[in-house]
């Protein structure tokens, strides 16, 4: 079960664990045996809600019934409605709404936003960071901090240039006249999960405004409530320019979004950016019983459960330290976490890497603390 399978007719994009999941119901999933597992990975941080959460699962049902596609030259009640929804979540953490581009996934929301950005500042250079990951288009790869995930589609399009996470030196060292955008993850996940200190945000934020660039936050993977505020960057109370969202936002349907601060320059007209299926309704009726669920109730249990997780970590054999806020954490071990996460695999449980040495937890929010305790057994079974 927990050796690396291939499906033939698939291009061989990914090491795939030989395990054919047919149902989930809150963490937990099904395969093709009938055998269940305790899901911390929740499809990399993307089923927020767990699997068949009943509101996104009632939106989604109902508009399916109603209205696939219309395309982007006309509106829809949900992309409208989403819009709204979340320039509501823009305003109530930084006191200005937003607007919003929608698309499909996380790349094509870092895309957006580089584009925009360029546009708006009249400027071809993007700071990013070393480590980060952004997405794997030519652009969103561009900006990515991991050379090896680089080298072989050398030269790629935007200009880069890269600074080291929370090294307010290096940053400002980056950042010039050129500049028309700083793209910081406020928590990195693929690079190991590594949270952005205010300081530096805050360090990122005059830098922008000094030198008239723009401050992008990446939040495809932070953000929707994963680390215990809806947007990551609300716990530094640093706002950006701009940011992107994709992963959680629709409990696994695929979406995207960029939102643009109101207070932000203007940036794009009509013909600049599209795509067909961006703001598909379904995705988007989906999202919209998402943000509507993450209360802050939900909110408040993410960081209790955030904080017990974490600490059920860092008191497991072979772990050197955790880092990382909320139900986004990620146990530096001792050893390679591929085999570990394997080993989970194979005892029932779905844990992530994240780097070389990197377990990488990002459950679904609604994990209950029973849920946890179990997870966390196993993991002290598979790392004795
Ligand atoms: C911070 C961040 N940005 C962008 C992406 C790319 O998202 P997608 O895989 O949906 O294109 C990811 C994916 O892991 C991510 O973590």
């Amino acid at each position: 079960m927990s050796a690396v399978t291939a499906i033939p007719a698939l291009l061989p994009t990914y090491a795939r664990a030989d395990v054919t999941f047919v149902s989930g119901e809150g963490c937990w999933l099904t395969d093709t045996n009938g055998t269940r597992y305790l899901d911390l990975l929740g499809g990399i941080a993307v089923v927020s809600l767990g699997h068949l959460h009943p509101a996104p699962l009632a939106a989604a049902h109902a508009q399916l019934d109603t209205l696939w596609h219309t395309s982007n030259l006309y509106g829809t009640e949900p992309m409208a409605r989403l819009a709204a929804l979340l320039s509501a979540r823009f305003a109530a953490a930084s006191g200005r709404g937003s607007r919003a581009f929608f698309c499909n996934s996380g790349a094509e929301a870092v895309e957006a936003a580089l584009k925009w950005a360029r546009k708006a500042t009249r400027r071809p250079e993007v700071v990013a960071l070393e480590n980060s990951f952004h997405g794997r288009t030519h652009g969103a790869l561009a900006v990515t901090g991991q050379p090896a995930k680089r080298a072989a589609w050398e030269p790629l399009a935007p200009v880069a240039r890269f600074a080291c996470l929370n090294d307010i030196a290096s940053l400002a060292a980056a950042v010039g006249p050129q500049t028309a955008a700083i793209l910081i993850e406020p928590v990195q996940g693929e690079g190991g999960i590594h949270p952005a200190k205010a300081e530096f945000l805050a360090a990122a934020r005059s830098l922008a405004d000094e030198h008239g660039a723009l401050l992008l936050y990446d939040e495809v993977q932070c953000g929707v409530g994963r680390t215990g505020t809806f947007f990551a960057w609300e716990q530094s109370g640093v706002a950006p320019d701009a940011l992107t969202l994709a992963k959680g936002l629709a409990n696994g349907l695929p979406i995207g979004a960029l939102l643009v601060a109101d207070s932000a320059p203007e940036g794009f007209a009509p013909g600049d950016h599209g795509s067909t299926f961006g703001g598909n309704p379904v995705a988007c009726a989906a999202a919209c019983a998402v943000v509507e669920t993450i209360d802050s109730d939900l909110l408040a249990q993410v960081s209790a459960n955030g904080a017990t997780l974490a600490s059920g970590l860092a008191a497991l054999p072979a772990v050197d330290l955790v880092r990382g806020r909320g139900l986004m954490l990620g146990a530096e071990l001792d050893r390679p976490a591929g085999p570990v996460s394997a080993a989970a695999l194979e005892a029932g449980l779905l844990v992530g890497t994240a780097g070389e040495s990197v377990l990488r937890l990002v459950p679904p929010l609604t994990v209950s603390a029973e849920e946890l305790e179990h997870g966390l057994a196993i993991l002290q079974e598979v790392l004795a």
